[in-house]
């Protein structure tokens, strides 16, 4: 045997020492991105705020819907918009902006060219309110602390709010949509600024068309915002 022979023999034979310890090997190759723990860390944190608002106690809102509307789309997106509250059709199929005021957003997307599953989309409140009345402003209050937390994880760079109800939620019930529609803001959350588009909400555009004007002006300007971002949809 060469010297070489027994250098190797004797690799092998430590390797194969009953007493040791057993080295078990893979092929798979070792992950050195970071952004994969983040990807993951982002499923385990939707799932967590999920199980919060699916246990939330003391709720007439969750006593009185058949589902939670957690969300729908892209969670890695870039783009969340946050709408109201879940109507009818979203409480029997337990996603948002499923309805007619959903047909009309899917529209709006394309018009600007965006596909609906390539965006992220919630509400303000997760359960339907009883026969679709406003959320009142203490479940409004409750629930922006989840809507912050799902803000924070998505963590988009670009949030549209869509009607009063999404406005209030994250600036307060002091100002007016018609005032700040169609102008960027920044909302802070958790010490990280997002950038945040206020418009009307579609189900509003159902019942006053006239002022869909208003909301094409407001989506050629999210568009140019996309583009200059390089967003990737
Ligand atoms: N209106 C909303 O605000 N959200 C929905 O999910 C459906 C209608």
């Amino acid at each position: 045997m060469t010297l070489e022979e027994k250098n190797q023999n004797d690799i092998l034979n430590e390797f194969n020492d009953p007493n040791e310890i057993e080295f078990i090997f893979s092929d798979k190759p070792i992950n050195r991105f970071k952004t994969k723990p983040e990807v993951e860390d982002k499923i385990s944190l939707l799932a967590k705020l999920k199980n919060d608002l699916q246990n939330i106690k003391n709720c007439e809102l969750k006593e009185s819907a058949k589902k939670l509307v957690f969300s729908d789309g892209n969670s890695n997106s870039k783009i969340m918009i946050v709408g109201e509250g879940p109507g009818q059709k979203e409480d029997e199929v337990g996603k948002p902006f499923v309805g007619d005021a959903g047909l009309l957003l899917n529209k709006m997307l394309k018009a600007i060219n965006i596909n609906r599953q390539d965006i992220y989309i919630t509400n303000v409140v997760n359960y339907r309110p009883p026969n679709n009345r406003k959320p009142e402003p203490a479940e409004i209050t409750r629930y922006s602390e989840y809507l912050r937390k799902h803000i924070s994880i998505i963590n988009p760079k670009i949030l549209i709010l869509m009607g009063s109800t999404a406005m209030e939620s994250l600036f307060g019930s002091k100002i007016k949509i018609s005032k700040e529609r169609g102008n960027w803001k920044d909302v802070i959350i958790n010490n990280k600024s997002y950038l945040t588009m206020i418009t009307f909400h579609p189900a509003y555009l159902l019942r006053q068309p006239e002022q869909k004007k208003y909301s094409w002006a407001d989506l050629k300007e999210i568009r140019k915002k996309i583009d200059e971002l390089e967003i990737n949809l």
